[in-house]
């Protein structure tokens, strides 16, 4: 064969392995409103970046005739790519191949990726749509899963992970996206399941369709085991290369800058109208953080859960920041079981990416109840407090106006390590609110009192005055300073620029005990 010839041979191979399970399938693939494997990763990726790894690969399997049935790539494809001209590694699995399923040779080659990935200090981003283990392989498939998981774990911290799940995700699939940091899913084409409809009919005679059971809306909003819902894969697959902007490419970088465009010194007169005059009253914490951040722009993470906490990113005067707030305007922004597990894993991925943390406080105290004591609200609130105190990036918090209870200490207090604590002069800063004490502390007064109401009135007034104020705590030093609301956005960008070199460390240990 001449070089002619040879370099035909190649084209042709190439041309193959770039067929997946040939157009049919493709089309059936289309058909139900999914792309391909390769066309996903060219929406992903910046125009032409993607290198393909392994497109030769095939299965080794011979049982069920499957030595006659090999496909170029062996139904994953994988590789790097570019994002705004930042590396990431990728695997793409083809539903057209097997039904995407994991055989060991796929696993293999995203475990290629993976150590790559995590030699080289850049994301991995995995796109789902796979039936699960490759039956045929057996056993030999459920050790390819171990060893994603393995890496998933040992990458965790050290480099970003992202999955988006396109299709189906089911059984002990679902555990390497519920590793990885950050799970986007589509409206109507993707489902997450531990066992499917017919098993949990079988079991527990319900009757469930695959989308109550295990689709978008309900991970993103009711088991919190997704982060972003999507109408379609265009817009799930753009979402994640907007997270980009705010995201380092591993642990040891710094986080990307914003455009700066908007003024640093830029006061916003309307945050004075933000809080309502009645403290029992609700707002909205996203209108201070959108008069607060540059161009107004908060990447919202787990919007649909938990509402009672907004999590985010932004920057602020270009610095990269992750934004936790609690959000009067659900459960009056109270702490709950869901609020705190939400508000920790997202806590833990700034201080483990050097994202410092901007805290927005206005909250009344943990949520009472049965249910949330008997569900473990002291074991789940803890990982907020733990994750918090163990953060060692910058952290910034302004009291807006509740800090009650040990909810003021969680939510990024002084007292465990917060670098610049400041309160506005609507801040109430109290072991409770001014209601709640006065039944307690002059119960016996009040009851014996010709008017009872007006003795109430009294106390809470005199309460009111005495505590529920940001004095006390400025006068401890537990706030830094009490600001003009309008200054919000000026102080917190000179405050970050004070701490671009925060130097802080935990004592040295093999890792923590976090209460899971
Ligand atoms: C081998 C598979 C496969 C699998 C699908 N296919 N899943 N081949 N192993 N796991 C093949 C089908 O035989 C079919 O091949 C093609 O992929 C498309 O599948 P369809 O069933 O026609 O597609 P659809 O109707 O869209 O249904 C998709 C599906 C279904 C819901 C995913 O295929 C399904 O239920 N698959 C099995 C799911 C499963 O139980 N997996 C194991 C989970 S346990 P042809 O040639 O006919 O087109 C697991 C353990 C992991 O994964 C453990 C980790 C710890």
């Amino acid at each position: 064969m001449t070089m002619k010839d040879k370099l035909t041979l190649l084209e042709q191979r190439r041309t193959e392995s770039e067929q997946g399970g040939g157009s049919a399938r493709i089309k059936a693939q289309h058909d139900k409103g999914k792309l391909s494997a390769r066309e996903r990763l060219d929406v992903l990726l910046d125009e032409g970046s993607f290198v393909e790894f392994d497109r030769f690969v095939t299965h080794r399997s011979t049982d069920f005739g499957l030595d006659k049935l090999k496909t170029y790539g062996d139904g994953v494809v994988t590789g790097y790519g570019r994002i705004d001209g930042r590396l990431v590694y990728v695997f793409s699995q083809d539903f057209t191949v097997f039904g995407g399923s994991l055989s060991e040779a796929f696993a293999e080659k995203i475990c290629k990726v993976m150590d790559l990935a995590l030699r080289n200090g850049a994301p991995v981003i995995g796109l789902n749509d796979s039936g699960g283990a490759r039956i045929q392989e057996g056993v030999v498939s459920l050790g390819g899963y171990a060893d994603i998981f393995l890496r998933n774990t040992l990458a965790s911290g050290v480099i970003p992970q992202i999955s988006a799940i396109l299709g189906p995700c089911a059984g002990g699939a679902v555990y390497s996206p519920a590793i990885t940091d950050f799970t986007y899913m589509v409206r109507g084409t993707s489902y997450m399941f531990v066992t499917g409809p017919n098993v949990v009919k079988t079991v527990t005679h319900e009757d469930v369709t695959m989308e109550q059971l295990g689709g978008a809306d309900t991970h993103a909003g009711t088991s919190g085991v997704a982060h972003f819902a999507h109408d379609s894969e265009l817009a799930s697959l753009q979402a994640i290369r907007d997270l980009f902007r705010f995201i380092p490419s591993n642990n040891l970088g710094d986080p990307p800058r914003g455009s700066g465009r908007d003024p640093r010194d830029r006061r916003d007169e309307s945050l004075l109208e933000v809080v309502p005059d009645n403290a029992n009253k609700p707002y909205d914490m996203h209108e201070v953080i959108k008069r607060v951040v540059d161009d107004g722009e908060f990447y919202e993470v787990h919007a649909a859960y938990a509402g009672n906490i907004l999590c985010g990113f932004a920057h602020l005067g270009g610095y990269s920041v992750g934004i936790v707030a609690n959000q009067p305007a659900v459960l009056a922004g109270v702490l709950d079981i869901n609020a705190s597990v939400k508000a920790a894993r997202f806590v833990r991925f700034c201080d483990a990416f050097n994202i410092p943390l901007v805290t927005f406080e206005d909250v009344p105290g943990f949520l009472p109840g049965v249910t949330q004591e008997h569900n473990g609200i002291i074991r789940h609130g803890a990982k907020l407090l733990y994750a918090y105190c163990e953060a060692t990036v910058p952290k910034l918090t302004i009291i807006t106006r509740k800090a009650y209870g040990g909810a003021y200490d969680v939510m990024s207090s002084k007292h465990i390590r917060g670098d610049y604590n400041v309160a506005w002069p609507t801040a109430e800063i109290a072991v409770m609110g001014p209601k709640g004490a006065v039944e307690i502390l002059f119960r016996r007064e009040i009851s014996e009192s010709d008017d009872p109401t007006a003795a109430t009135d009294g106390k809470v007034r005199e309460y009111t005055d005495k505590f529920a104020n940001p004095y006390v705590a400025a006068s401890r030093g537990y706030v830094d300073d009490i600001i003009d609301p309008r200054d919000t956005r000026p102080r917190l960008i000179d405050a970050l620029s004070t701490l671009e070199r925060k130097r802080d460390r935990n004592p040295p240990k093999k890792h923590g005990n976090i209460p899971l």
